[in-house]
C-alpha cells in the first residue's frame, strides 16, 4: 500500500466517495456533485503546500491509478480552538480488508517520525462500527461523545484520541 498527496485529477474517486449515499450514511448524507471539483482542487493545494495532510490510499503501486480510498490529518476547531483531527473513508470494493485500519497507522506512524501534528482525534459516528474499530485497533484512546458539525452538519460521534509517538499499537 502506498499514500501519496491527493490531486485535482482524484475527482471520481471524491465524486463516489463523497456524493454516494451509502459511503455518507454515517456523514449526515451525500453532498453535491457541484463544488467537488473545488474540494479536491483545494485539499491538493493544501496538501502540496503541507498545511494537511490528504492523502489517497493507492493499494497496489503496481498499479498507481487505482484508488481505494482517502486518509487525512488536518486542524479542526472543535469549539475550543484548532485540534488535529485524522479522517477517513474506503470505497466499497475495498471495505472490510483491513485497508483502513493499514492506511489509517501508516499516515499516524508517519505523524509519529516527522513529529506533526501532536495529538491526534477522530470523531466517527456512534454507531459507525467499522470506524470506531480502527480507532479501538490502532491505539486511539476513547474520550466521550460529542456533537461535530461535518460539511454543515451536526451530529453524533465518539471523540477518541491518540499520541502517536507513546499509543500507536
Ligand atoms: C469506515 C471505513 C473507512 C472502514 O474501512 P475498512 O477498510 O472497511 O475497515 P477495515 O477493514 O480496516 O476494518 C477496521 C476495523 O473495523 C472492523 N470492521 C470492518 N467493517 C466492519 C463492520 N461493517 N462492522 C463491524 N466492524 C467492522 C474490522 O474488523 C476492523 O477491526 P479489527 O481490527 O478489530 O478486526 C469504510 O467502511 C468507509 O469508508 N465507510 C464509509 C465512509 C465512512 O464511514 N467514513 C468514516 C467516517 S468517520
Amino acid at each position: 500500500m502506498q499514500l501519496r498527496n491527493v490531486r485535482p485529477d482524484d475527482i471520481d474517486a471524491y465524486v463516489r466517495m463523497r456524493c454516494d449515499p451509502v459511503m455518507m450514511a454515517d456523514l449526515g448524507g451525500p453532498l453535491p456533485r457541484e463544488g467537488m471539483a473545488d474540494t479536491v482542487r483545494r485539499d491538493a493545494q493544501q496538501a502540496a503546500a503541507d498545511l494537511a495532510w490528504v492523502k489517497v490510499i493507492v493499494p497496489d503501486p503496481v498499479a498507481p491509478d487505482v484508488v481505494a480510498g482517502t486518509v487525512t490529518i488536518r486542524f479542526r476547531d472543535i469549539g475550543e480552538g484548532p485540534v488535529s483531527e485524522i479522517g477517513w473513508m474506503v470505497l466499497p470494493e475495498f471495505q472490510g480488508q483491513g485497508v483502513g485500519k493499514r492506511a489509517v497507522r501508516a499516515l499516524l506512524e508517519q505523524a509519529r517520525d516527522q513529529d506533526r501534528w501532536g495529538v491526534v482525534h477522530a470523531f466517527p459516528a456512534i454507531d459507525n462500527a467499522a470506524s470506531n474499530g480502527i480507532c479501538r485497533s490502532v491505539g486511539f484512546r476513547f474520550l466521550s461523545e460529542v456533537d461535530v458539525t461535518f460539511a454543515g452538519r451536526v451530529f453524533r460521534t465518539n471523540h477518541w484520541a491518540m499520541d502517536p509517538g507513546t499509543d500507536l499499537t
